[in-house]
This record gives C-alpha cells, structure tokens and sequence, in this order.
C-alpha cells in the first residue's frame, strides 16, 4: 500500500465542501490530511472558517489545524451566496455549531510554513475561490515548484454557474486564479463540465444517512437542498485518479470585462501546461464514494 498522499484543502465550506471533506477524512489510509485553510467564497471568512472547524469536529478529527486566510478577493467585492449553503455554510446538517475559536496563525504564512517544511512535496486541494493561493505564491513564486500537485475545482469549459460565462470560484476571484494557474505548479484542473452532472438521485444520499454524524448531515443538507458534487471530485481525483480522463491545455481567465469577469477559456495542446479533467466514470465514483463513507457507519 502506498504512503497516504500528504494534503491540505483550501476551502470555503459550502455544502459540496463538506461532503470534500467528509471523504477525504473517511479515506485517512490514503489522504493525511495536514490542514484546513478557509477562504471567503460561498460565505463570509468567519462563517467558512468556523464550518470548516464544525467539519473536523464532526469527522472525529478535531485534531487537524483550521488556519483562516484572507477575507476578501485580491481586487473584487465578494458576494456570497448564502441561498445555496444556507446562511451558516452548512445548511440543513444539524452540525453543532461551535465557539468561533480563531485557530492562531493565518492561512496563507501556515500554507508556506507547511510547504516549506515538508519531508515529501505536498499536495494542494483548492475547493474555494484562490486568494489565499495566490498571496502565497506572490510572496513565494519557488513554491510552485515544490507541490506535488495542485488539484483545483474551478472554471468551465462551456457555460458557467454564477453567471453565463464563469464558474463560481474563479469568477469570486479571477485574478487570483489568473496568478495561480500561471505559476507553473503540477497542476489538474476540475471544471465544471465534469462536477455539475455529479447530482446522483435523492435515494442515494438515503444511503449515506446511516454513516454516523458525517453521513446523516450530508443526507440532511441535500434533503435541504440539492447540489452538484462540485469539490467532491477534487477529493475523488485525489483517491482514485483512474477514474480520470485528462487533456492537457492552455487556460487563460477574463479578468477585464466586468460581464465577462471570471471566464476560463480552456484550449486543447500537447505542451499545455494544465491538465483539465475531461471525463469520470461517475458510476464507479459514486460506488466508491458509498464504501469509503461507511468507515463512518
Ligand atoms: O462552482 C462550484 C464551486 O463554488 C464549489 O467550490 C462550491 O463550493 C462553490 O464554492
Ligand atoms: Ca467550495
């Protein structure tokens, strides 16, 4: 058995964060799962940072540092989206909320710190708008070269979910992704083509309700309200790239046209230096999703 891959989820929880997370840390064999580092993005900072800390402490892991990063986009105004996650992220799950307990240390200073001091290069799951990526690869352009693997949900080939053009993460800050998909980072990039057919019927998340506290709050939130498994793909690319197909390209942000604002044009070519997700094989994806969330039970 392989060495569990060592990683940290930048993330702004978010209903289909929680379910990312969730799987991650039911699948603790093959993912160490180091840190969390919270963006503002589907809600506020604070609201993102103390779900995500409702999160660990749901899973049992309560051990796992949760570093709040930077509260608003490098250049835009945030607008959360409260009507999806419900106003507290989480919505529906009857998670216990918890003391907002800031954890010390920002997100971005700890991301360089736990990437700076890694024995094995580190594996990047971006799941949230990429501020804090970005400042960090600012301060650091030679961390890029260091990661193993940089997996972001975000963007789309064809039509966008926010708006006509753009996906919700890059578009909340797209010159943050202009940064960080340009810095040269192993990076696989997972667009909303592939993560916004991944809705499996009601039933299945029947299912998923007799897998302890993590289990039921995911059956809860999508009894709420239903979502594509958007940052689910991230963590299942991580546990089972074969899943995969990828092709390799060019990925260039609109950041100036404010009705195009967030726009990832996505070109096909051998020496591109992206690997974008083309396809899954959604039904082995939602089997595995099912035995790995049973550890829970
Ligand atoms: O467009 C989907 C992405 O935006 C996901 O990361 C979801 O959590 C929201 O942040
Ligand atoms: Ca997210």
């Amino acid at each position: 058995m392989a060495e569990p891959l060592d990683v940290i989820f930048d993330t702004d929880p978010g209903k289909d964060d929680a379910f990312a997370l969730f799987l991650a840390l039911a699948a603790s064999d093959r993912l160490n799962v180091l840190a969390l580092t919270t963006a503002a993005g589907n809600l506020g900072l604070e609201t993102t940072t103390a779900a995500a800390r409702r999160i660990v402490e749901a899973a049992g892991r309560s051990d796992i540092p949760v570093y709040s990063g930077c509260p608003a986009p490098l250049l835009s105004t945030h607008e959360p989206i409260p009507h999806f996650h419900g106003a507290d992220g989480l919505g529906g799950s009857g998670l216990p909320q918890m003391a907002r307990r800031p954890q010390a240390g920002h997100a971005v200073t700890k991301l360089i710190e736990l990437i700076d001091k890694a024995s094995a290069p580190l594996t990047l799951a971006a799941i949230a708008p990429l501020t804090n990526l970005a400042v960090a690869l600012t301060m650091r352009p030679d961390l890029a070269a260091k990661l193993a693997r940089l997996v972001i949900m975000g963007g789309a080939r064809a039509a966008g979910n926010i708006t006509d053009h753009a996906e919700f993460n890059i578009h909340v800050d797209p010159h943050a992704a202009q940064i960080v998909l340009a810095a040269s980072a192993p990076t696989v990039l997972v667009p909303l083509d592939v993560t916004r057919p991944t809705l499996p019927e009601p039933h299945w998340f029947d299912g998923l309700a007799g897998f302890g506290v993590p289990g039921r709050a995911l059956a809860r939130m999508w009894r709420e309200r239903a979502m594509p498994l958007h940052d689910v793909i991230v963590t299942a690319y991580l546990l089972w790239p074969d899943l995969f197909a990828l092709e390799r390209c060019r990925v260039e942000v609109d950041v100036d046209d404010q009705e195009t604002r967030g726009r990832t044009r996505i070109e096909a070519c051998a020496d591109g230096p992206i690997d974008v997700v083309a396809d899954i094989d959604r039904k082995r994806l939602y089997e595995n999703i099912v035995s790995t969330l049973s550890v829970y039970r």
